[in-house]
Parts: C-alpha cells; structure tokens; sequence
C-alpha cells in the first residue's frame, strides 16, 4: 500500500520512484571533470559561429517545429531520407518519446544489464515493467533477451558504463528474435568500429538514437537523433513536443554535422588517449574490459571504489562512482586530454600507495 502523503494529485507510480540522479555538474571550475562523458575537445569554428549566428530577433519566432534542417543534414551524411530521421532535445528526449509512444501501464521493457540508468526511470514514470537481463561476465549479448517477450529492447551499444561492444551481425539476430521494438543507444558509436545505423534501411522494427553531446562535443546544445523506418519516425514524431529543438540546437546541429571531419579527428585522440588510458590502469592492477567508447570502466573486482572516488574528488578530479552493489566495485572513467589523463594516472598511483 502506497503510504498517504497528501499529494493525491500526483500519480502513484511517480510517488514510488526515486527519479534519475544525474552525474555531478559542479558550479565551481577547477575539476578535471572525467565523470559524465563529455568531449574533452571543443566544437569547430563553424558550431560557434553558427551558435553566435542565431543572435537576431528572429528568437521571437518559434523554431521549425521537425527542424527539418537538422534532418536533411543528417539525411544527407548518413544517406538516408529526412523521413527516417527524428529530432530530440538530447537523445535522453528520443528515449522518453520512444517510451511515450510504445508503453502503457503493465508493458514490458527488456534490457541488457547494467547499462544506462535512465532507461529504470523511463520505464518507472510510464508504469511499464523493466526486464532486466544480465550481461555475461564479459559484457556479451545475453542470450534470453528475446525471451522477455518485451514491447520495447533497448541495447545500448557501446554500452555504458562498461564501454563494450556487441557485433552489429548479433543485433541483426537479435531484431529478427524480438517480439517489438528493437532500439539500439548509440550514444557512443563514433568512438566504436562499427554501427547498427544499417538495420534501420533492412529492418522493419529497429531504430537507432545517437547524440551530438559526445562525439560532436555538443552536450550543452541539446542534440540527438533517432533514425528508424518512416512509418516509426511518423507515430514518434506524434508524441514529441511541438518545439523540442530551439532554433540555436538547430543550427549548431547542422554546423557541427558539416563539420564531421573535426569530430573525426577529435575522436581519432580520443581513442589513441584511451588505448594509453587502459594500459595504464591494467598496470595499475584495474580490470578494464575493451571499450569503444570515450570512456572506460576501470574495476577491481570486491573492492569498493568510493574512497579512491573521494580521493580523486579532493584531489579535484571528478570520476563517476556508482553506488550500486553491481558497480560500487568500479570507476567510470571518461577519456579526457593527454594531460587531464596523466593527472589522474598520477592521482591513482598516489592513492593506491
Ligand atoms: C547511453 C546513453 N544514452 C543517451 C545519453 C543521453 O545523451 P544526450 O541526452 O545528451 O543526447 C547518454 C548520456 O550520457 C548515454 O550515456
């Protein structure tokens, strides 16, 4: 039974969730901030001027309701149709929409776990019922996700916070085995080897997010996309709200996606900083599993992290510790600069003595 509380009004399945915990934004500079993920690089020229561009009065009107400019650039680099294509107020926002128009109350949502946090929250705020299905121990496909027999899948790949990466041939299969939606979160693929962004063209129940805010080092805009079959794209788009990219997400958006070689080149340090990253920690004596995103898990194994987490803190270096008993174990690690990298390698070394 639901204790009394005296908010009536306000559902019971919001009373009984705890609501998503974002990672730590610190107001006050001075971090070598490693903890959420962002690009340790900046965006182009072009992204700034096109941001300062949107400085006229044209902010008295509202933006393009299907920022059918951000779709037809994204059409174009991924070479597909702008029908394919959705626009969100980050992909956080193509995630609740996903959620929004394919879950009622007692619908079932299954994933590979541990993985993104947000997708418990989702799921709690729309009543469904989350599957969660455990990776193997080295973060492999579980076999019995297709058993769940779920409305929605989510597979996060790269996935958070482990890094790793499922063969896009295995999430063929797996779009062929599943009752409903397949949604691949590829938040993270520009940093990997591969995409699924292909079974959108073969699949009739796959859609693909990706974001802006990490490879495009874009987190501040607000930008993500979700590509699918038009008909899915259609129903989403239903359920979106009427303006959920302003016109100065828009615009950078297009900037930055006309700019793809400087994200690529970013993303080229990126993953050289990664491969030093990860040595260093296995010398250290941290289990780290591959990881083809922009940060890495750094794990050892039965021994809580949160001391060597509040030691980094003092040290002002910012990692993200979960304080979950599947996770409490590890230490997410975003890939920064080569010397934002060699501070918190030396910072490790120190505490660790
Ligand atoms: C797996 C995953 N998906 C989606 C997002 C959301 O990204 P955004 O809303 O900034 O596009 C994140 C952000 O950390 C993420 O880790």
């Amino acid at each position: 039974m639901t204790k009394p509380s005296g908010l009536h009004f306000i559902r019971p399945a919001i009373q009984a969730m705890v609501g998503y915990t974002p990672g730590e934004q610190p107001k006050d500079g001075g971090y070598i901030k490693l903890n959420t993920n962002e690009n340790a690089y900046p965006p182009s020229a072009g992204v700034r001027a096109a941001i300062s561009g949107c400085a006229t009065d044209d902010v008295r009107l509202y933006p393009d309701p299907m920022a059918d400019a951000l779709r037809d650039a994204a059409a174009a680099r991924y070479d597909l149709s702008r029908q394919h294509i959705l626009g969100g107020n980050g992909s956080d926002e193509l995630l609740a929409i996903i959620v929004r128009a394919c879950i009622d109350p007692g619908d079932r949502v299954a994933f590979p776990y541990p993985t993104y946090s947000l997708y418990d929250t989702l799921i709690d705020i729309a009543g469904g019922e989350a599957v969660r299905v455990p990776f193997s121990e080295d973060f492999g496909l579980p076999g019995q996700l297709a058993e769940a027999a779920a409305r929605v899948t989510l597979v996060c790949n790269p996935n958070a916070p482990s890094g790793t990466f499922i063969a896009v041939d295995q999430l063929a299969g797996l779009s062929t085995q599943v009752a409903g939606l397949l949604v691949v979160d590829e938040a993270y693929v520009d940093f990997a080897s591969d995409s699924a962004l292909r079974l959108v063209r073969e699949r009739p129940n796959v859609v693909v997010l990706r974001t802006l805010s990490k490879s495009f080092s874009l987190a501040g805009m607000r930008v993500g996309l979700a590509f699918g079959p038009p008909a899915v794209i259609a129903e989403l788009a239903k359920v979106k709200d009427s303006y959920n990219l302003s016109r100065v997400s828009i615009a950078a958006g297009v900037a930055a996606l006309a700019d793809y070689d400087v994200m690529q080149e970013h993303v080229r340090r990126v993953r050289a900083t990664r491969a030093r990253l990860t040595e260093r920690l296995r010398a250290l004596g941290y289990e780290v599993p591959p990881s083809q995103a922009n940060f890495v898990l750094a794990r050892r194994r039965g021994t809580d992290q949160r001391a060597v987490y509040e030691a980094l803190k003092r040290r002002r270096i910012l990692v993200r510790y979960f304080a979950v008993p599947e996770l409490a174990d590890a230490l997410r690690i975003t890939v920064g600069t080569d010397e934002e990298i060699d501070a918190l390698l030396a910072a490790l070394a120190e505490i660790r003595t």
